[in-house]
């Protein structure tokens, strides 16, 4: 009998306008619109394998190789539920020869490339593989969708099942510059994810990761921004007055590739981020001091850099969380990387992989400071305080992978 699966991957995004706050929390609607970038799946990515089959007597599911609760009424459920109407509705109810996957029971097993020990936010590509693959399953889509096979449900539709499972999914459903509209149905049809610019309009792009080692559990993304919506006198500021204009001051920006207008709303909008943080009740610290350093050696690396060139080099943007994502153009990373390392020690045990080859083999050393920059702006921190970089770059939507990447051995259990 034939086999029933499909194995996609799914990336990371990292929004430069954040979403913080939900005026539905069963649908997941969000209280204003956000906006991120897409990262490389050569470097960070979920990979997730469906299966449909008749024989398996309840549907399963396993991340990194430990089998999880599908909890009834719960985030996975409800994605799951809008896949199998969307299989039922537009292909079985119309081909009375198509298998009715949707009433067998699935099994799905998922594995992250990154470990969730690097602190790096895991339910973006999680739900967008999840979505992905249990759409490119049931036939609705082959990520990328192509013109010889018009999709069934396009990536936007698909957004909106991946925002049942976690927000900030809906955004990993397509590569390059991603705007979540908040919408204002209350039905959420309206809220989903849009392309502003691919990936190939700005491939330049790429980004640094400076991994903070974080030793105690912070507060979810999930409960504290239920807190800052019920506490927060200057959230409701950011909802009518910032948002908006910032939303369509970074579009231009990206339409136009003008890395000084995206630098300058990414690092404010991160800001008022954690303001928003701070000005809930009790606050919420998502940074730490070592966060605030990278901070000052960005905003010092700007001033010189405005000074003599009048233009900024880099953009900083934070989650909830202390790592740093650095946006800059592939031409600064070194630079960058440069100044990091020099105030932040990497330990020798964990080399620096440089997957673009900047360092000719060797490992990056601190190099003297641009002229005119102000050392004093943060301590040379211990080794380990920064814990790794990961450089990687702007990338691409969920790709469908080749039959021999599935996750799941023929016995339908994770490999
Ligand atoms: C700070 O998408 O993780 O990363 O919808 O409750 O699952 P839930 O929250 P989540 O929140 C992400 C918050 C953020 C900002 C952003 O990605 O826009």
């Amino acid at each position: 009998m034939a086999v029933y699966q499909a194995t996609t991957s799914a990336p990371v995004n990292i929004a430069c306008i954040k979403y913080w706050g939900k005026r539905d929390t069963t649908l997941i609607l969000p209280t204003n619109s956000s906006l991120s970038v897409t990262l490389s799946q050569d470097h960070l990515r979920s990979t997730t394998t469906s299966r449909a089959d008749p024989a398996f007597t309840e549907t399963k599911l396993w991340l990194n190789g430990k089998e999880e609760d599908i909890k009834s009424g719960g985030r996975l459920e409800r994605c799951l539920k809008e896949l199998k109407k969307m299989r039922k509705e537009r292909i079985e109810d119309k081909e009375p020869n198509a298998p009715k996957l949707s009433e067998w029971n699935i099994h799905v097993a998922s594995y992250n490339n990154f470990p969730t020990a690097a602190g790096l936010a895991s339910s973006a590509s999680g739900f967008a593989a999840l979505t992905s693959s249990i759409a490119a399953l049931y036939g609705l889509n082959t990520f990328p969708s192509s013109s010889a096979k018009p999709s069934i449900a396009s990536p936007s539709e698909l957004s909106l099942v991946a925002r049942l499972g976690s927000g900030s999914a809906c955004r990993s459903l397509f590569g390059g510059f991603v705007a979540w509209e908040a919408g204002s149905l209350p039905s959420g049809t309206d809220s989903l994810a849009v392309e502003v610019a691919p990936q190939s309009h700005w491939p330049t792009m790429h980004a640094l990761i400076c991994v903070v080692n974080d030793a105690k559990k912070g507060t979810s993304s999930t409960s504290g921004m239920q807190r800052t919506v019920e506490t927060s006198a200057l959230l409701q500021h950011r909802i009518k007055h910032v948002v908006p204009q910032r939303m369509e001051a970074i579009i231009k920006a990206i339409k136009e590739k003008d890395f000084d207008s995206f630098a300058k709303i990414t690092m404010a909008d991160s800001n008022q981020f954690h303001a928003v943080a701070l000005d809930t009740a009790p606050p919420i610290f998502y940074m730490n001091d070592v966060s605030r350093s990278i901070i000052s050696i960005i905003e010092e690396l700007n001033r010189v850099s405005l000074e003599k060139t009048g233009h900024l080099l880099a953009a900083y943007t934070f989650d909830a969380g202390p790592n740093a994502v650095i946006y800059t153009e592939e031409k600064n990373v070194k630079q960058i990387i440069e100044i990091i390392v020099r105030y932040f020690p990497q330990a020798e045990s964990n080399p620096f992989p440089d997957p673009f080859k900047l360092f000719g083999g060797k490992q990056p050393a601190a190099v003297p400071l641009p002229e005119g920059f102000n050392e004093n702006v943060a301590k040379v921190w211990e080794v380990g305080s920064v814990k790794g970089l990961i450089h990687t770059s702007i990338g691409d939507g969920p790709r469908v992978l080749a039959e021999g990447e599935t996750l799941l051995g023929v016995d339908g259990l994770p490999k």
